[in-house]
């Protein structure tokens, strides 16, 4: 076992490839020191690419008004218990200016998928801030939109686009949306906005029911076709109000793992240590930073809606400030032996 857990981190590490009864090993060992070699060759390689820094990035929940139905999320349409709300453009600018004086130089602008919002006024919204924060990336979390749409948000100045894919297999995507989504109408968002020139994030839920190592694996694959910039991964949590309320968390260590084989799969990605990886263990954001993970998304909206954007249960960080989750955060990632990065914090190939 020592042996061939050996062998799999060499791969890893020279080769960037894992084959799918390897993907299986790794996930199913239990020996502790195992796990600790594969996390060190994780976070090497990351210190490698990018040094001891990790990039903040200031999330704003600007809707959580959605028109979809994912069996997973709280602030599905048929949730008729969330509290619903949408942030005006002047609210939205002021979390930017807000986020500025923290020190933050990426704005990530995520909603539940609001028609409310026209492609028009996402645009405007872009505007603004590019032209009040020339400095700042705007990124786009918004859902499934056309291609045009992306086009024109583009055009409008945001540079980056987080759309996970959530399983890239099509029978499991199934069985976690309902039949007017498919895996399908995914996967060609993150191409056209591949194509159109964003740094894409996708990523995928670990531990939904029906995934198996099969389903993760699709998900590599899937990522190794796309060579996206970002890769977002967390477990899934389950939800009181959505008809999944009674299904299993997904585990902390099976994301460590994944997180570790994404980074020396795909050396040079973003890959957040997620809001739900600290719901689920109060180390999780620092296990994931130590597991190679190198960027943190602090939450912006204003506290009055925080907790109205609740994906899952006992969701962290509902109660503070943002200057609060800074602060802690700072602290956390200080606590380890890294520092808050100052600069955009692009994808090494998008660097100018
Ligand atoms: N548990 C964990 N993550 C969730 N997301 C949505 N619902 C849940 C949940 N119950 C994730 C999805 C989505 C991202 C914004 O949040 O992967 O893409
Ligand atoms: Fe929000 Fe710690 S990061 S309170």
């Amino acid at each position: 076992m020592e042996d061939l857990y050996e062998r799999i981190v060499a791969d890893l590490k020279q080769k960037q490839t894992i084959s799918p009864e390897d993907l299986k090993t790794l996930l199913a060992d239990r020996e502790e020191t195992h796990e600790s070699r594969l996390f060190a060759a994780a976070r090497e390689r990351a210190v490698q690419t990018f040094g001891k820094q990790i990039y903040l990035r200031g999330l704003i929940e600007f809707t959580n008004y959605c028109k979809n139905d994912c069996y997973y999320c709280g602030i599905r349409a048929g949730n008729a218990r969330a509290k619903r709300y949408r942030l005006s453009e002047e609210e939205i600018l002021a979390c930017c200016n807000r986020g500025e004086t923290l020190g933050f130089r990426t704005f990530v602008l995520q909603g539940g998928e609001d028609p409310f919002y026209s492609d028009d006024d996402i645009c405007g919204i872009i505007e603004k801030i590019k032209k009040k924060h020339p400095d700042c990336a705007v990124t786009l979390s918004i859902g499934e939109r056309s291609r045009e749409a992306y086009r024109r948000f583009f055009e409008s100045g945001a540079e980056r686009y987080l759309l996970r894919q959530e399983t890239a297999n099509e029978a499991h995507y199934s069985m976690l949306h309902p039949p007017a989504m498919s895996a399908e109408n995914r996967k060609r968002c993150l191409w056209d906005l591949k194509e159109i020139g964003y740094q894409v994030g996708c990523g995928f839920l670990v531990g939904t029911p029906g995934q198996g190592v099969s389903e993760i694996y699709e998900d590599l694959i899937f990522m190794q076709e796309l060579q996206p910039q970002m890769i977002g991964i967390g477990p899934y949590l389950a939800h009181q109000d959505t008809p999944w309320r009674d299904k299993p968390d997904g585990n902390v260590t099976d994301t460590l793992r994944l997180l570790s084989v994404l980074r020396l799969l795909f050396p040079k990605a973003l890959l957040p240590a997620t809001t739900a990886l600290g719901t689920a263990d109060p180390k999780g954001r620092e296990k994931g930073i130590l597991a190679g993970a190198n960027v943190l998304m602090p939450n912006l909206s204003p506290a009055a809606v925080r907790e109205k954007y609740l994906l899952y249960d006992g969701k962290i960080c509902t109660g503070e400030e943002a200057a609060e989750c800074v602060k802690c955060l700072s602290d956390r990632i200080e606590q380890i032996g890294y520092t808050v990065a100052e600069s955009r914090g692009d994808h090494p190939d998008f660097c100018q």
